[in-house]
């Protein structure tokens, strides 16, 4: 017991050193502006939950955030390198959060400088509850404390989950956490994770910057769990009415990306990542970034699917057909300077004998989008190789859970 307190004791003053150096100005609190300028595309980067659960510590977070730089997926995009829950342990007596001090001996000012020193963004996790959903102490009484010790840390993303919240208004404790932060003046990305059971897309805008639509993804295509857990199609379904919620500051959450974990097949996780790029959705991968095949690379770093995601119009793709009880869907993304994306997403386990007429299409959401007058060359965002004009007919075989993603673009210009 003596141990344990003496530990504590050590790990709060690790923990909380950064509190001593405090910048002794009057901080200035974020403007609404600034708050809502934090992610003007849909944020990119890393999170520890879906391949490591509670399994976290200071080496771990140091290997991943190198080889997000030696993988190239710093370079196609990938910033934030996000700690989920597990990290914390307890309460100092001044109600300081403290980190596992045997998991994170360093403090976790440490561990985000060494992120920061990478060219990368720093991470972490806390619950709008008593406790989070794994047990750990919540933020609930403490967001004023816990905005605090997160900006003298460098925090740059927090992402606030729901668990154990005692019946609170959902959108009343995300705002007092928003509140928190802007209060500290430091500019941290705000997710929420509410699971979309206060649906948090009719409230969220100016609150967060993200907010989850489903309960916990797991890796696999179409599968429904009891408990509530959901596949790709699940989160994709999910996400297909919330269209009008998205844009530049404000993000419909599919979930973080399995891309590199379970048993998908090559074709079910390219469709994966190639429809969170439609959704606008942000591109936390979920993965072991230090054992990644070349498949996985290659998906995770697609850059010509990853500019349809960053595209700074920042639509979300809209089902602009859905055939074949729901077998066959073709989903359509308006994009910036009039160019749009497309994705032929083949959910059934034939195979999609494509034949499409463009000239028989107007896609009523973008009134520009006039095959009839405009002539747009078709490119395949993951064979990346040109098809040919909008004036000829486009001719291909996709796969069963697959897709065929292509991005048109005005002949000419
Ligand atoms: C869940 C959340 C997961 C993960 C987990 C940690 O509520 O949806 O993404 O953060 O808590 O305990």
């Amino acid at each position: 017991m003596k141990l344990k307190s003496l530990l504590l004791a050590m790990a709060a003053v690790v923990c909380s050193s950064a509190l001593f150096a405090q910048n002794r100005e009057k901080t200035k609190p974020l403007t609404d502006e600034q708050w809502m300028s934090l992610a003007p595309t849909p944020p990119m980067g890393w999170n520890s939950w879906n391949k490591f659960g509670c399994n976290v510590s200071e080496n771990l977070i140091k290997d991943i955030a190198d080889a997000m730089v030696s993988s190239g997926m710093k370079d196609a995009g990938y910033e934030y390198v996000v700690i989920d829950d597990c990290w914390q342990i307890d309460r100092d007596e001044n109600g300081v959060i403290v980190c596992d001090p045997e998991r994170f001996p360093n403090g976790m000012k440490a561990v985000a400088d060494y992120v920061h020193g990478l060219g990368l963004k720093f991470g972490i996790y806390s619950c709008a509850g008593t406790h989070t959903c794994q047990g750990r102490p919540g933020s609930m009484g403490y967001q004023f404390i816990d905005a605090k010790t997160y900006a003298e840390w460098g925090v740059d993303y927090l992402k606030y989950d729901w668990c154990d919240n005692e019946g609170q208004n959902a959108r009343a404790a995300y705002l007092t956490m928003a509140n928190a932060i802007k209060a500290t003046g430091h500019p941290i990305v705000f997710s929420i994770c509410e699971w979309g059971e206060n649906q948090a897309w009719e409230w969220g805008k100016g609150i967060g910057h993200l907010w989850r639509v489903t309960p916990d993804i797991r890796a696999c295509y179409d599968c429904k769990f009891d408990w509530g857990g959901v596949g790709v199609l699940g989160c994709i379904d999910a996400m297909a009415p919330l269209h009008e919620y998205a844009g530049p500051g404000h993000w419909n959450d599919a979930e973080m990306l399995e891309v590199g974990n379970g048993e998908m097949t090559k074709d079910e996780q390219i469709s994966h990542f190639a429809m969170w790029c439609m959704l606008a959705a942000p591109l936390m991968s979920g993965n072991d970034l230090r054992d990644m095949s070349l498949q996985t690379i290659e998906i995770l770093t697609n850059k010509e699917a990853i500019a349809v995601n960053q595209d700074p119009l920042g639509k979300q793709a809209v089902l602009f057909m859905d055939m074949d009880g729901h077998d066959r869907q073709i989903w359509a993304k308006p994009l910036a300077n009039g160019e749009i994306a497309v994705c032929f997403l083949n959910r059934g386990r034939d195979t999609w004998n494509l034949d499409y007429n463009w000239l028989n299409q107007t896609m009523y959401f973008a009134t520009e989008i006039n095959f009839r007058t405009n002539e747009y060359n078709i490119r395949d965002l993951w064979a990346h190789k040109d098809l040919g004009t909008s004036k000829g007919r486009l001719v291909a075989d996709i796969n069963p859970h697959g897709c065929l993603m292509v991005r048109l673009s005005r002949t000419g210009m």
